[in-house]
């Protein structure tokens, strides 16, 4: 009975439940089908068939909201999803990363944040195999990817992946990084040793250690409110190097905040972290996060004072 519940009455539910769950709904809007079609199921569950009787389950029992929460988990993934970003990463911006972590006798690391099954963080090590590797036979690579679904963690480990998440492979990848496996596709061994999965809440913990380049995309900066993406980009923020890179998703911006990112390519969404945060002068009421072409590097003095 509750499946045949109407569109109209699952997004007046999410419009009451999401900011409860410091969620947007504008994030939610286009991807609802899915969420709706769970929380359908859920009160199925829970043999009811209304919307308000749903809504009065979790007013008496606070430990119905995080089943509701697990239910807005969107999934979605696939590999070399965003064709620019990973372009991008391979052309320069890894081997760049390569050279500066050579130079400090260190690895470089990436955390791949809601990794979902692992679609970007085998992404990345592909391409690294593929593209730096040989050139920089000393440096590791250290991915880290967290995700607060444990099924998404069981099927990242997993490795094995159904077409439809490799339609966005580039031309020989498939054959030559892949092992058919039934219906499914397995990633080559040799790519599997540089992926950590770690089940982790973003709103409560980040990996520990500081990472070169972080991948936060379709997660944080769509579906959370502006407080929660402001209190996460202080904590990844935290966990970055100076002048590691922050890219979030296609269609993403980060929220106005006291940190420097300038963004390095509009297209692909990558940003790089400034190392500092930015001291505004008192007359500079424009928005954080953005591009400032006048921004100057951490400790030089302006008559202004600190950039
Ligand atoms: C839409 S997928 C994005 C996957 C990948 N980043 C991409 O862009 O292709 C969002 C992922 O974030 C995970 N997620 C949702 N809430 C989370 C949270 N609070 N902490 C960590 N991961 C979360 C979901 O389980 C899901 O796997």
């Amino acid at each position: 009975m509750a499946r045949s519940m109407k569109d109209a009455d699952c997004i007046a539910f999410l419009q009451w439940a999401l900011p409860r769950l410091d969620m947007r709904w504008a994030g939610f809007r286009k991807v609802r089908r899915q969420v709706c079609r769970r929380i359908a199921r859920r009160m199925t569950e829970l043999g009811l068939d209304r919307y308000d009787q749903y809504r009065a389950i979790l007013h008496a029992n606070p430990d119905e909201w995080p089943v509701l929460d697990a239910a807005c988990r969107v999934t979605i993934s696939r590999f070399y999803r965003d064709k620019n970003v990973f372009d991008r990463l391979g052309r320069d911006i890894l081997p760049n990363l390569a050279v500066r972590a050579r130079r400090d006798k260190r690895p470089v690391r990436c955390w791949s944040a809601g990794c979902a099954s692992g679609e970007e963080a085998y992404t990345l090590a592909i391409l690294w195999d593929r593209a730096i590797a040989t050139a920089h036979p000393t440096v590791a690579l250290e991915i880290v990817a967290t995700d607060t679904d444990p099924h998404m963690i069981e099927r990242a480990k997993n490795t094995c992946y159904p077409p439809g998440s490799l339609k966005d492979l580039p031309a020989g990848w498939l054959e030559e990084e892949f092992t058919a496996s039934g219906y499914t596709f397995c990633v080559d061994p040799r790519h599997r040793g540089r992926v950590t999965f770690l089940l982790q809440d973003i709103r409560e913990q980040t990996p520990p250690g500081r990472f070169d380049l972080v991948l936060c995309r379709n997660l944080v900066f769509t579906y959370f409110d502006a407080s929660l993406q402001n209190k996460v980009l202080d904590a990844i923020t935290n966990q970055l190097h100076p002048d590691g890179y922050l890219v979030t998703g296609a269609h993403e911006r980060l929220p106005p905040s006291k940190h420097d990112f300038g963004s390095l390519d509009r297209c692909a969404k990558i940003l790089q972290y400034r190392g500092e945060p930015k001291r505004r002068a008192c007359s500079d009421h424009r928005a954080g996060g953005r591009a400032d072409p006048d921004a100057l590097g951490p400790g030089q003095t302006t008559e202004r004072g600190y950039s």
